[in-house]
C-alpha cells in the first residue's frame, strides 16, 4: 500500500497539467440547496442517489436490473438509463416525484455517440470531416432530440485515442490523434451541453467524456484488455482528449472498464482523484462503465464489500448496473470499514449534476410529445445528416478519374451493401430505426430512375450465420441468402460482364466494429474477397465503395481496383449521400484520422511516430520489416477529391522566433482540376532535437479551404510557440531552443517543409 502511494505521488507530480477552468468559484445557491436537502437524507436515501441501473436491456448476460421501478420507489436509483420517449421518461420521473419521500428526480441518462434518432455517421467517420462546426452541430442536434425524447444526460464523447484497428472500438472515436482527438472533444462537449454550457436549457443534456482513461489502448486490440503504459506515453498522447473536455466543461465523466498499470480504471485513486479532480479540477460527476464494479472481482480486487469501497474511494460517484454501492456501501459504514464522508460526497455530486440541469425545479424538463413531433427526424436533422455523411466519406484511390461515375454509364451495382439497411447507421445508434435509413439502391432509383443499372447482391457480408448472430444478439434480421456464395458470385459475374464500370458496395457488418468486436484480421471478410477476385477477371474498371467502422487491410484491393471510396457507416442519409459522391454532386473531401495499415503486422501503426535510433534505409540494420515497407497503405490525413490540389513551397515569415513570438507560415493553395472542391490543408511540427526524442510530425493545425476549379489562395498558418511545447525530460510543459520543421500539406505523407529556430 505504502509503494503505491509513494509511485501515485511521483506521477501526480510528473504529469504537468494545469488546472481547468471547471475550477471556478462554486455556486454558493446551490450549495445551500443541497446542503439543505442532504441534511435531511438518511443514509439509504443518500446511497440510492449512487445507483444507476440500465431499464430496457442488459447487455452483460443475466438480466442485472430488475424490479427497478421498485427500487425507484424506494429511494435506490439516482439515474437509469436506456430509457427514452415522453411517456416512458415521465411515468418513472413520477415514480421519483410522486413515491420517494424527498422527491429527488431521476438522470435519464442514454448511448447517444452519433445522432440519437436522426443518425449521423460513425464517430470515426464524422472526424474525417475534419469539420468541428459540423461535428458541433451534429451533437447539438443530438441533444436536441435525445432532449425531447426525456433523456437529460449522454454518454458520449468518446474521445478514446486509439492506434489498433483491431480494436473494434475505434468506430467511436476520432482516431489517432491527440491534437485533433482534442478538438473534437471540444466541439462536442459544446454541442451537447451547448456553447454556453447552460444546462438548464431544455435542449441541453450532461455530456459524459469516457471511456476515463486510455482504454484506447488495450492489448492486442482485444477489447476490455490491459493497458500498461508509461507516465510520458499517457501525458503525452492519451490524456490530453480527456483534459480537453474537462476543460471544455463537461458535466461528466466514465471511468474505464481496463487496468491501468495494475490498476483498474474503476478503483484508480489516482486517475479519478488526484488527477481529474485535484490537478484538472474536474467538479461534476463519475460514473462507471457498465458492471465495472462488479469486474473489479474478476480483475481480482477483492469481493462485493471490498471492490465498492474501493470503487467509490477511487471516486466514482454512480454504479452502474452493478448494485453493489447500494448493496455494500450501507453495511460497510456500519462495520467502521468505510467513511460516511465518500458517501456524502458521492451523493453532493449526483445531486449537483440534478441541480445544474434545473431538475429541481422542473424534473420533466418540459418534455412533450408535441415537441418529440417537431424536433425529432425533422427536415434540418436530415439535410444535417446527408451534409455530415457525404463530409464524412474519403477517397482513397481514383485512377484515371474513374469517379466520378458518369449517369449514362451501364454500371452494374454488387454487393451486399446496394440495397442494405441494417447495417447503415452502424453500431452505437440504439434509438436509431435502421429501418428509416435511405438505402443506396433507393436513393439511385429515386434520382436516375432510366438509367441502365444492374443489381446482384454477389456476397453475403458473412458466410457464417452463427458469427452472424453473434454480433447483434438483440437483432435477428441478418440472415443468409436461399443462394449459394457460387451462385451469388455467377450472378453479380454476369452482369458486371455487360457494364462499363463495377460499383462493388462491401464491407463489415455494423456489428464487427464497437464494443467487444475485436477483429484479429482486418481485411475484407473473405466471402467478399472473393467476390472481387471473380468481378476483377472480368478486366472491368472496379469502384469499390467501403462501409465499416475500422481502418482495413486492403492492399489486394488497392492493387486491383480503379477508385476506392470509403463510406464508413453513413447514417440515417447514407444512400442519398453515397449517391451524390459517386455522381459527383459532392465532391469528396473527408480525410483518414486513422492509419489504414498494409498489413495488420503493422499494428500499432500511426503517423507520429518516432525516429528510433536506425531509421528505415535499404541497410538491413534497420527497424523495418523484411516483407512489406513501414509505410502505411493510406496514412493519417489522406484523403482525395475529384480535383486536383497544388501546393506551393512554404514561405515563413521569419526563420527563427523567440518564445512568446509568432511566425506566420503559408502555402498557395490552387485548385488544378476540373471540379470545385475543398482541401483540408495540414501543418505539422517537428522538433528535431530535445531533451527527450520528439515524434517524426505532429498535427498543429489545419484549415478547410473551399476552392473553384482554377482557383488559388495563400494559406497562412500563425505559429505559435506554445504549439512547440512538449513535456520535457523533467515532465515540464515548456519550449526547448533548437531547430524545428513546420510542414505542410494534403496528407501527414505529402508535405512542403521548412526550416526554422527558436532562439
Ligand atoms: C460501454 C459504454 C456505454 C455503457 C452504457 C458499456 O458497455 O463501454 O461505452 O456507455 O456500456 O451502455
Amino acid at each position: 500500500m505504502k509503494l503505491s502511494k509513494i509511485v501515485i505521488a511521483s506521477c501526480l507530480v510528473l504529469t504537468g497539467f494545469g488546472a481547468s477552468a471547471q475550477k471556478a468559484a462554486r455556486d454558493a445557491k446551490m450549495d445551500a440547496y443541497i446542503n439543505k436537502l442532504m441534511a435531511k437524507m438518511t443514509i439509504d436515501e443518500k446511497i440510492g442517489q449512487l445507483n444507476l441501473p440500465s431499464i430496457g436491456f442488459d447487455v452483460t448476460g443475466p438480466i442485472l436490473s430488475q424490479g427497478v421501478e421498485g427500487k425507484i420507489e424506494k429511494g435506490m436509483v439516482g439515474g437509469v438509463f436506456n430509457t427514452y420517449t415522453p411517456n416512458a421518461v415521465r411515468k418513472l420521473q413520477e415514480l421519483a416525484i410522486k413515491k420517494t419521500r424527498l422527491k429527488i428526480p431521476l438522470l435519464f441518462g442514454y448511448d447517444v455517440i452519433h445522432g440519437h434518432r436522426t443518425i449521423f455517421p460513425i464517430p470515426l467517420g464524422l472526424s474525417a470531416s475534419w469539420d468541428m462546426p459540423l461535428i458541433q452541430k451534429t451533437a447539438r442536434a443530438a441533444a436536441d432530440e435525445a432532449t425531447a425524447d426525456g433523456l437529460n444526460w449522454v454518454f458520449s464523447p468518446m474521445v478514446d485515442i486509439a492506434r489498433d484497428p483491431r480494436w473494434g472500438r475505434v468506430a467511436e472515436g476520432g482516431g489517432e490523434d491527440t491534437w485533433l482527438g482534442s478538438q473534437i472533444a471540444i466541439a462536442m462537449v459544446k454541442g451537447y451541453q451547448g456553447e454556453k454550457n447552460d444546462l438548464r436549457r431544455e435542449d441541453a443534456v450532461l455530456a459524459c467524456v469516457k471511456h476515463f482513461a486510455l482504454y484506447g489502448a488495450a492489448e492486442a486490440g482485444r477489447d476490455y484488455n490491459t493497458v500498461d503504459m508509461s507516465m510520458r506515453k499517457m501525458t503525452e498522447t492519451y490524456l490530453p482528449a480527456y483534459k480537453a473536455a474537462v476543460d471544455a466543461g463537461v458535466a461528466t465523466v466514465m471511468s474505464s472498464f481496463n487496468e491501468i498499470n495494475g490498476v483498474p480504471a474503476a478503483a484508480n485513486h489516482w486517475l479519478l482523484t488526484d488527477l481529474l479532480r485535484n490537478q484538472w479540477g474536474f467538479n461534476g460527476m463519475v460514473a462507471t462503465d457498465y458492471t465495472a464494479i462488479m469486474e473489479l472481482k474478476n480483475h481480482g480486487m477483492g469481493d462485493d464489500a471490498q471492490v465498492a469501497k474501493l470503487a467509490l474511494v477511487a471516486g466514482n460517484d454512480m454504479d452502474m448496473v452493478s448494485d453493489l454501492f447500494i448493496g455494500e456501501l450501507k453495511k460497510l459504514v456500519q462495520a467502521k470499514k468505510l467513511d460516511v464522508k465518500y458517501i456524502d460526497l458521492a451523493c453532493r455530486r449526483v445531486l449537483e449534476s440534478k441541480y445544474k440541469l434545473g431538475l429541481f425545479d422542473d424534473p420533466y424538463r418540459n418534455i412533450s410529445e408535441d415537441r418529440a413531433k417537431n424536433n425529432i427526424m425533422n427536415a434540418e436533422k436530415l439535410a444535417l445528416a446527408k451534409e455530415a455523411a457525404e463530409k464524412s466519406m474519403v477517397l482513397l484511390k481514383n485512377d484515371n478519374s474513374t469517379l466520378p461515375l458518369k449517369s449514362g454509364q451501364k454500371i452494374a451495382f454488387v454487393g451486399p451493401m446496394v440495397k442494405n439497411q441494417r447495417d447503415l447507421i452502424g453500431n452505437w445508434s440504439g434509438a436509431g430505426d435502421w429501418k428509416k435509413a435511405v438505402s443506396f439502391w433507393d436513393a439511385l432509383q429515386a434520382q436516375y430512375p432510366s438509367n441502365k443499372f444492374t443489381y446482384a447482391k454477389g456476397a453475403n457480408i458473412l458466410d457464417d450465420q452463427a458469427l452472424i448472430d453473434k454480433l447483434n444478439p438483440h437483432d435477428a434480421q441478418i440472415v443468409l441468402d436461399s443462394k449459394s456464395p457460387a451462385d451469388l458470385i455467377k450472378e453479380a459475374v454476369n452482369n458486371a460482364k455487360d457494364a462499363d464500370v463495377v460499383v462493388a458496395m462491401l464491407g463489415e457488418a455494423f456489428g464487427m466494429s464497437g464494443e467487444a468486436a475485436s477483429r484479429s484480421d482486418i481485411g475484407l471478410p473473405v466471402n467478399q474477397q472473393n467476390l472481387l477476385k471473380a468481378l476483377r477477371e472480368t478486366g472491368k474498371p472496379i469502384v469499390l465503395v467501403l462501409m465499416n467502422g475500422r481502418p482495413l487491410t486492403l492492399q489486394w484491393e488497392h492493387d486491383n481496383t480503379a477508385a476506392i471510396l470509403e463510406t464508413w457507416f453513413p447514417g440515417t442519409k447514407a444512400g442519398d449521400a453515397i449517391a451524390d459522391v459517386l455522381f459527383g454532386k459532392y465532391n469528396p473531401s473527408g480525410k483518414l484520422t486513422m492509419t489504414f495499415p498494409r498489413s495488420v503486422g503493422q499494428v500499432p501503426i500511426y503517423y507520429n511516430a518516432k525516429s528510433t535510433g536506425r531509421p528505415v534505409s535499404d541497410q538491413k540494420y534497420t527497424s523495418k520489416y523484411l516483407d512489406i515497407p513501414n509505410t502505411p497503405l493510406y496514412p493519417f490525413g489522406h484523403g482525395l477529391s475529384y480535383t486536383t490540389f497544388g501546393y506551393s513551397d512554404v514561405k515563413l515569415s521569419k526563420t527563427s522566433i523567440r518564445n512568446g513570438e509568432r511566425l506566420q507560415a503559408s502555402v498557395t493553395l490552387s485548385n488544378t482540376g476540373k471540379y470545385d472542391g475543398e482541401e483540408t490543408v495540414q501543418l505539422y511540427i517537428r522538433d528535431m532535437v530535445g531533451s527527450v526524442t520528439r515524434p517524426l510530425k505532429e498535427l498543429k493545425g489545419f484549415q478547410k479551404i473551399y476552392l473553384k476549379a482554377g482557383e488559388s489562395k495563400t494559406v497562412t498558418f500563425n505559429v505559435s510557440t506554445d504549439d512547440l511545447k512538449f513535456y520535457d525530460i523533467n515532465m515540464k510543459y515548456t519550449t526547448e531552443p533548437g531547430d524545428f520543421k513546420l510542414f505542410i500539406g494534403s496528407s501527414s505523407a505529402d508535405v512542403k517543409e521548412a526550416d526554422f529556430k527558436l532562439l
